[in-house]
Formats: C-alpha cells, sequence, structure tokens
C-alpha cells in the first residue's frame, strides 16, 4: 500500500471516530416544509400557525436539536382534490425532513396517506379529522392539536347539563363539522339530550339565510355550530342579524370565536364555546407566549398561533432525543410518547395515537376575548378508535 493511501485510511478512520460527536452539524439544515392555506376561508389560520412555529424556533436560536432550519411552504387552499400533490411536492420534491400541516381536515387525510406511505415525519397543527389519530394512525405522525371528537364531545356534556333537550346542529358538511357534531352528539344525547336536526351546506360556502330561516321554524332549545376562520365570521354576523341570538342560545366549538372577534364584534358578545384554549388562563407559559407574541407580530395570539408552537415544541422534544435525525422514528416517537410539553393551554400529554390529552375549557366572549369560565372536562382523551399501532 501507498503512503498517501494509509494517510488517506488513516484520515477516514479519524473522522469516523469523531462522527457521532458531530453528527449535528455534519447533518446540515434541517428543511421542514410547512403546508398550510395562504388563501381561502382559512388563510389567517394558517399564518398564525406559521407564526407560532417560527416563534418557537427563534426562542431556541433559530435552532432545533443544534440544526438551523430551513424552509419550504406551499399553500394547500384548503382543497383537498390538490392535497395529494401538494403534499407530494414536498415530500418528492423538495425531501423535507418534516411536514407542518394542515388546517383542513380533507387535506390532513391526504397527506397522512402520504407520511404514512413514505415515512416522513408530519405534525398536525390544526385539523381536527378523527382518522389521522384513529384509523390512519402511524409511528410518524402526531397532532399538536386536537381531535374534532374532543371540543364537540365538552360542548355536549356542558349542554346537557344547561338543562336543553332539544337541540339543532348546523355545520358544514365535511369532516370536520361532521366529526364536531358526532363528539356533540356522544357528549348530549348519553346525558339525556336530544339532537332533532343536522342542518348542513357545502365547505366553504356562507348562504346561511334558508338554514337560519329553517332553525327559527324549529324552535329548538339551543343551536350547536362548527364554523371557523371567515365562515365563522359570517354565522355568528348573519346569526345575530337574523334576530336568533336573543331567542335561542347560539353553542359551538371555540372556533366560533377564535381569532374571529375583532371582525365579529359586539355580534359575538356572550357566546359560549369549548376549546382547548382561552385568553386569560394566565399560567406561566402562557403569559410569556402571549407577550412574545404580541411583541412579535404586532397581533394577538389564538388557537392556532399556540398549535404551531406546540408543533414546534413537539419536534425539538423529539429530534433532541434522536440528536437531529429525523429518520430515526422509534426514538423519536419515544421521546414523545412520554413528555410533558408544556403549552400556553397548560401542559398536555400524547394518548397511545399521539393525539394530546387535554383540558377542554368553558369560554365565554367578553369584549375581544374568550374568557375562561370553567374547566368543562378535565384530561379529555380522544378514543383513538381505530389506531392499530
Ligand atoms: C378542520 O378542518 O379540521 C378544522 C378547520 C378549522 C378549524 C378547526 C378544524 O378551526
Amino acid at each position: 500500500m501507498k503512503r498517501r493511501q494509509i494517510g488517506t485510511l488513516a484520515l477516514a478512520a479519524s473522522l469516523l471516530a469523531i462522527a457521532p460527536l458531530t453528527f449535528a452539524q455534519n447533518q446540515g439544515k434541517l428543511k421542514v416544509g410547512f403546508m398550510l392555506p395562504a388563501t381561502g376561508t382559512f388563510a389567517s389560520l394558517g399564518s398564525a400557525i406559521e407564526n407560532g412555529f417560527r416563534l418557537y424556533v427563534n426562542e431556541q436560536g433559530g435552532k432545533i436539536a443544534g440544526r438551523e432550519i430551513e424552509y419550504v411552504s406551499v399553500d394547500d387552499e384548503s382543497d383537498p382534490s390538490k392535497a395529494t400533490d401538494n403534499v407530494n411536492k414536498l415530500i418528492k420534491r423538495d425531501n423535507v425532513d418534516v411536514i407542518i400541516g394542515t388546517v383542513h381536515s380533507g387535506v390532513a387525510m391526504a397527506m397522512a396517506k402520504a407520511a404514512k406511505e413514505s415515512g416522513t415525519l408530519l405534525i398536525v397543527p390544526n385539523a381536527g379529522a378523527n382518522a389521522v389519530t384513529g384509523p390512519m394512525c402511524a409511528p410518524n405522525i402526531f397532532r399538536s392539536s386536537f381531535s374534532n371528537w374532543q371540543p364537540g364531545y365538552a360542548m355536549g356534556e356542558i349542554a346537557a347539563k344547561k338543562g336543553h333537550k332539544k337541540i339543532v346542529t348546523i355545520t358544514w358538511k365535511y369532516a370536520a363539522g361532521e366529526e364536531s357534531v358526532k363528539g356533540f352528539k356522544d357528549g348530549f344525547e348519553q346525558n339525556g339530550g336530544t339532537v332533532i336536526k343536522d342542518l348542513n351546506l357545502p365547505f366553504p360556502n356562507v348562504e346561511f339565510q334558508a338554514l337560519l330561516t329553517e332553525i327559527a321554524a324549529l324552535k329548538p332549545d339551543a343551536v350547536f355550530t362548527f364554523f371557523a376562520g371567515g365562515g365563522a365570521v359570517k354565522f355568528v354576523k348573519d346569526y345575530s342579524a337574523a334576530g336568533l341570538k336573543k331567542k335561542i342560545p347560539l353553542y359551538g366549538t371555540g372556533f366560533l370565536t377564535d381569532g374571529t372577534l375583532e371582525a365579529q364584534g359586539s355580534d359575538a358578545d356572550g357566546l359560549l364555546t369549548t376549546l382547548h384554549y382561552a385568553d386569560n388562563l394566565n399560567n406561566k407559559r402562557d403569559q410569556s407566549f402571549r407577550l412574545a407574541y404580541a411583541k412579535t407580530y404586532k397581533l394577538q395570539p389564538d388557537v392556532y398561533a399556540v398549535q404551531g408552537f406546540d408543533a414546534a415544541q413537539m419536534l425539538s422534544i423529539g429530534l433532541n432525543a434522536t440528536k437531529g435525525d429525523a429518520k430515526n422514528i422509534t426514538v423519536f416517537e419515544q421521546a414523545l410518547r412520554t413528555a410533558k410539553i408544556d403549552s400556553p393551554r397548560g401542559v398536555f400529554t400524547l394518548s397511545n395515537s399521539h393525539n394530546p390529552i387535554q383540558d377542554i375549557y368553558l369560554r365565554k366572549v367578553v369584549g375581544k376575548e374568550n374568557v375562561m369560565e370553567s374547566i368543562a372536562h378535565k384530561a379529555l382523551a380522544d378514543p383513538g378508535l381505530g389506531c392499530k399501532m
């Protein structure tokens, strides 16, 4: 063997010896793919999620597990028919280490399918589609938000406790609306109530008039609804303008009044909703989060910002355990299974199917805030039906 070859071998051997120490540095940038709505009725929700995520990363000096971040983004338009193509841009074209998305349940289900097939890490920072942490669950798929069933179920219990017997539901006809209503029905009917009619319209339509006329004619004790984003703003205003607000109590999942109060004005006053966040929780983590968010973005945070922040936090917990390796799903998952996630919403843990086990709050709109009235259901876990891991 020639001298030069021996030298090269020795150099290679010494590089191998120090490799484990410098692994994180040698992995290069961590590629984070945002798949969120930048247009349409959920656009502001997508932007709050991204703001929350970036806030957490910036608080860590712009790095996660020692790796600098490179962001790439796709606007999913909350359009399920484009979802598979869109997620494959991130997986196949951009070769991202982790996908963060999305808001819309129908889009999220297509993303979960692609993530399961490719093994790419996916953290869902909003969409509640029960299937994502149910039949579609996988070791590499996590949620920092909620399942659609959770806030609906807690509101069903509350509505029954208030003595209502007959309720009409109204929502968009797609997974999030239907599963929120199913959760509500479970909580309400297990406690003696009856849902007398389910009304719906296609997503993202906001022509509510005919349905509001039907509600007036049915004269239920109360109405339960799931709407969010731009649709929630219009529904709350239309419900009030139709003269129903004074006559028939309106209950909803908290998306009805989160991130929407500026636009809803006094039409939202006094509304009761259930959600895993409120504006005055006053725990230490929440106080510093709200201060930092307001300072950075000149905006008040909402539940979507919290879910984005916690998605980054969960990514950080997992990657710290794998020393920055986004392919080591076994160790990543183990770290999250046992983690206590210190969220602005309060500390939460993950269920076996990777969905938050969390307190659901009853909130009341007072001025421009969703003020916590009580804990509607402590440590509520989604049943995770159909998840086999
Ligand atoms: C959903 O489609 O899962 C969804 C969308 C908006 C929300 C909540 C859930 O605010």
